[in-house]
């Protein structure tokens, strides 16, 4: 039987071409960039399936040009890229990469948390310089981390990483998710639900984890960053768009809060130039999962879901289950 035809839309590690190449005939963009809409449609027309990137759009548009495709396995845990409803429809399992990548996003939330709170790149920036001219006992002052009360919105699996890492700082952790965690689970978090009031106005530092979906756009503008302490840091490593950049910019201008550690943006990999004359805000460009090995682990596990879904398997991580039952 001959290989199935598969895509990988942009460069991975050569590992991870060697494993599809082993099962399928790959079609291989190289170039570490997305392809347009229109040129990702004609590259997929004859495939079977696909490895995607979340800056790859798998929408009804695109599925129509594709009429082939059984199979479209992102490298990510997050995929709003995917309009799942339309693929579905259009037969087309989809997957994604939870679990991998938890410990490594836990981290850079921590980065940034600490970054904004001891304004360390500004410090650095400064530094470097040449401004420096001698210790003074009232510069740089910061925000204390330990025994301050961490908030979490969105309490997955990456907040519960998040809030585990608390402990070593003798923190209080509040979460607010629209589903209470099991009592064992808070306990090993020494983590409590609260209602997200009580979590935006107690928060010294409020770390945002929910997915991105239509609920949650904006989730976080004016009003809700008017309720945080003038002196809380917000850390977004989820993605962009649960946060109203253009009420955050003016509330970081105006100090209404402390600071704010963000890796992603509305509209990115363009953000609000307005983020780049603050000093009171951590910048990084979506990097919540890149580490060596854990960018390895998922491009190794779209790879795997990929595999299974085109040799007959269940993919391990199906995120429309209903198309397999079919
Ligand atoms: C994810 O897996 O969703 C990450 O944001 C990609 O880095």
């Amino acid at each position: 039987m001959m290989p199935a035809k598969v895509l990988i839309t942009r460069a991975v590690f050569p590992e991870v071409l060697a494993h599809l190449a082993a099962h399928f005939e790959v079609d291989y963009h190289a170039v570490d960039e997305s392809l347009a809409p229109s040129a990702l449609a004609a590259r997929l027309a004859d495939k079977a399936g696909a490895l995607t990137m979340p800056t790859d759009r798998v929408d009804a548009e695109l599925l129509a040009a594709c009429p082939q495709l059984r199979a479209v396995c992102n490298g990510a845990v997050g995929h709003n890229n995917f309009d799942l409803e339309a693929m579905s429809r259009a037969g087309v399992m989809a997957t994604n990469t939870p679990g991998v990548l938890d410990d490594t996003t836990a981290d850079l939330a921590w980065s940034l948390l600490l970054a904004s709170a001891r304004r360390v790149v500004a410090a650095d920036q400064w530094l470097r310089a040449g401004r420096w001219d001698g210790w003074r006992l009232t510069g740089w002052l910061g925000q204390d981390v330990h025994h301050a009360t961490l908030g979490i919105l969105g309490m997955g699996r990456i907040g519960q990483a998040v809030a585990r890492r608390a402990a070593g700082f003798s923190m209080r952790v509040i979460y607010h998710n629209r589903h209470r965690l099991p009592e064992a689970a808070e306990r090993e978090c020494n983590a409590t639900w609260v209602d997200k009031t009580t979590l935006l106005s107690e928060a010294d530092f409020l770390v945002l984890l929910l997915p991105y979906t239509p609920g949650s756009h904006h989730i976080i503008g004016a009003a809700e960053l008017a309720l945080m302490k003038p002196s809380a840091h917000l850390v977004n490593i989820a993605r962009g768009g649960i946060v109203d950049d253009d009420a955050l910019v003016e509330a970081l201008a105006a100090h209404r809060i402390g600071g704010a550690g963000l890796d992603v943006f509305e509209g990115e990999p363009k953000l609000d130039p307005r983020f780049f004359a603050l000093d009171n805000v951590v910048l990084t460009p979506h990097i919540g999962s890149a580490s060596a090995a854990t960018r390895m682990k998922m491009a190794m596990l779209a790879a795997d879901n990929l595999i299974a879904a085109l040799t007959g398997g269940i993919p391990p991580n199906l995120l429309n289950p209903e198309v397999r039952a079919c």
